[in-house]
């Protein structure tokens, strides 16, 4: 076994361990980023598209943004469309704030590209990763590189950046650990269709029949969603009953219509809320979806592991450069913070929007109210786009390190 040593550890090079990477680096902070999914399978993950404003200026700041600015659109709006018509949340004029259509794997692209660029050290397609020691000072990780050598690296701080399925967290110990859970009796059936935008801005659409979202990806491949069993096999529909069911749930008196064409990719997304708490145990630290999980409405999952580490970057530069352990001991409570508030937002707006199956016609009646608040009130409509476009995040730090 090959003996190696960094400073951080991070398992997953997905948006938050590239990003916080990507943020050690700026600072100076050596890193060792793994992950067993090659470049090629991390980039090919269908996630959502939409980024925050503090997002896209924190990849701006650290000059991975270039991108977005030829590429992504700049959306002022989203449209909450109930009984048939259209209400605008006008998310510029309530915040002076806008989110970006940028789809994920591109981001992982521009984030990749970045690694490159400033040669850090990325181990992908790697095997067997296992956390086998963690104490006061650091931990230790095993796995076998993609060279087929066994590599023992100890490091002084590790950060579990491994999705939803985190083999870190298992480095917290059930007595210290908390599991939050909470599964949604629905899922999405996701589709990619080929065909020209059917509205400027993302439609998320609240109907009888139940909930569905019009996004895009290019201006010829739009994202759409629509609300359906967790148990729904995408191969019992064809392609016209996918489309048939969407411009049912966003059809209506005002003669919005769906642009059609062939349906190329579908998928059943499933929704749950998870937490998992507390993010830190001595020298592990939790970031992204191996900390929490949001339902898609809202598209938070990649702003929140933004987020996250932002405040990670922080508290490891002040650990390990500083010898200041006050940010690192407060990580777990300051990123719990925006964590909690995220998944109110995201349970919020998906409870809202979706008609729970076999709900007590009390609670279904509470919820068209509360849909039909939104979209009749400045103040709802500004709450609403206060929390999309995203609160603000901690400015980067960059004491020298490369650019
Ligand atoms: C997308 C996904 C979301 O969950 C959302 O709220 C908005 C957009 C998307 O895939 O484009």
């Amino acid at each position: 076994m090959r003996q190696e040593r960094t400073r951080v550890a991070v398992v997953g090079a997905g948006p938050a361990g590239l990003v916080l990477a990507m943020l050690l680096a700026r600072e100076g902070v050596d890193a060792v980023v793994v992950d067993h999914r090659t470049r090629e399978e991390i980039e090919g993950t269908v996630r959502a598209g939409i980024l925050e404003q503090g997002t896209v200026e924190l990849l701006d700041a650290c000059g991975a943004g270039e991108r977005i600015g030829v590429d992504g659109v700049r959306h002022d709006g989203i449209g909450i469309r109930v009984d048939g018509t259209t209400h605008r949340v006008d998310l510029r004029a309530h915040t002076g704030r806008s989110v970006w259509l940028y789809p994920q794997h591109e981001v992982l692209r521009d984030l990749f590209a970045w690694h490159r660029d400033h040669r850090t050290d990325l181990r992908l397609g790697v095997s067997g990763v296992a956390v086998t020691d963690t104490g006061d000072d650091g931990a230790v990780l095993t796995f076998t590189g993609a060279d087929g050598v066994a590599v023992e690296l100890a490091c002084e701080a590790l950060a579990g950046c491994d999705g939803s399925r985190s083999v870190v967290r298992g480095a917290i110990p059930d007595r210290v650990r908390t599991d939050h859970f909470r599964a949604l009796p629905f899922a999405w059936f996701g589709v990619l269709v080929e065909a020209p935008p059917s509205a400027k801005e993302l439609v998320y659409a609240s109907s009888e029949r139940g909930f569905a979202l019009i996004s895009s990806r290019t201006p010829t491949l739009q994202r759409m969603y629509f609300q359906c069993d967790p148990a729904e096999s995408t191969s019992d529909w064809s392609d016209a009953r996918v489309l048939d069911e969407l411009q049912a749930r966003v059809g209506g008196v005002d003669g919005f219509g769906l642009v059609e064409g062939p349906v190329v990719a579908r998928d059943v997304i499933p929704m749950r809320s998870y937490v998992c708490e507390p993010m830190r145990h001595r020298r592990v630290f939790l970031a992204g979806d191996a900390a929490h999980t949001v339902p898609p409405t809202g598209a938070k999952g990649l702003n929140l592991a933004v987020a996250d580490v932002v405040l990670l970057a922080r508290a490891l530069t002040d650990l390990l450069v500083h010898r200041r352990g006050g940010a690192a001991d407060r990580y777990a409570t300051d990123a719990a913070r925006r964590v909690w508030r995220t998944q109110q937002f995201s349970y919020r707006m998906t409870t809202m929007l979706h008609p729970q199956p076999g709900a007590d016609p009390f609670d279904e009646q509470r919820r068209r109210a509360e849909v039909g608040h939104l979209v009749s009130s400045q103040r709802a409509a500004a709450e609403l786009a206060e929390a999309y476009v995203g609160w603000p995040l901690p400015a980067v730090g960059n004491s020298g390190g490369p650019r």
